[in-house]
């Protein structure tokens, strides 16, 4: 995978980020996942009863899942302030569509770290 590649997607979440939904904490995120039917995105969206917060990772993968796609190859996401890793919900959402091999790339305007799924959740939940 090029620099390039890993930018083009880092800038989707980045611009996914501008609309995040962050009011409470302030902490806007925004996610690309790359997929068979091409690069959907996502921002956090908070809710005045904590809890019911949703990250921006898993809006991404439901607006790609919502679009048709169910392979997921590639994770994007970005906040300005800090990387920040997927959670633990996320990982186990975003490995219901991706397989332990996909990458996972945290990104700030200055920091790119990339990993794979299966390092972040060696061992997922299946039925
Ligand atoms: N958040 C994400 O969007 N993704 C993560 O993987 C962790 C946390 C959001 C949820 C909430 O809106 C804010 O970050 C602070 O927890």
């Amino acid at each position: 995978m090029t620099e390039n590649n890993l930018r083009r997607i880092c800038d989707a979440a980045k611009e996914a980020s501008k609309v995040a939904y962050a009011q409470y904490s302030g902490l806007k995120v925004g996610a690309a996942v790359e997929t068979e039917k091409g690069i959907f995105t996502g921002s956090n969206v908070e809710n005045a009863s904590y809890g019911l917060t949703i990250c921006a990772e898993r809006v991404a993968i439901a607006s790609a899942v919502a679009g048709g796609a169910r392979k997921v190859k590639k994770v994007a996401v970005y906040s300005r302030q800090k990387l920040l890793a997927p959670c633990g919900a996320c990982l186990q959402v975003i490995r219901e569509f991706a397989s332990p091999d996909a990458d996972i790339i945290i990104c700030t305007d200055k920091k790119m770290k990339k990993m794979k799924l299966g390092r972040l959740l060696p061992l997922p939940f299946r039925l």
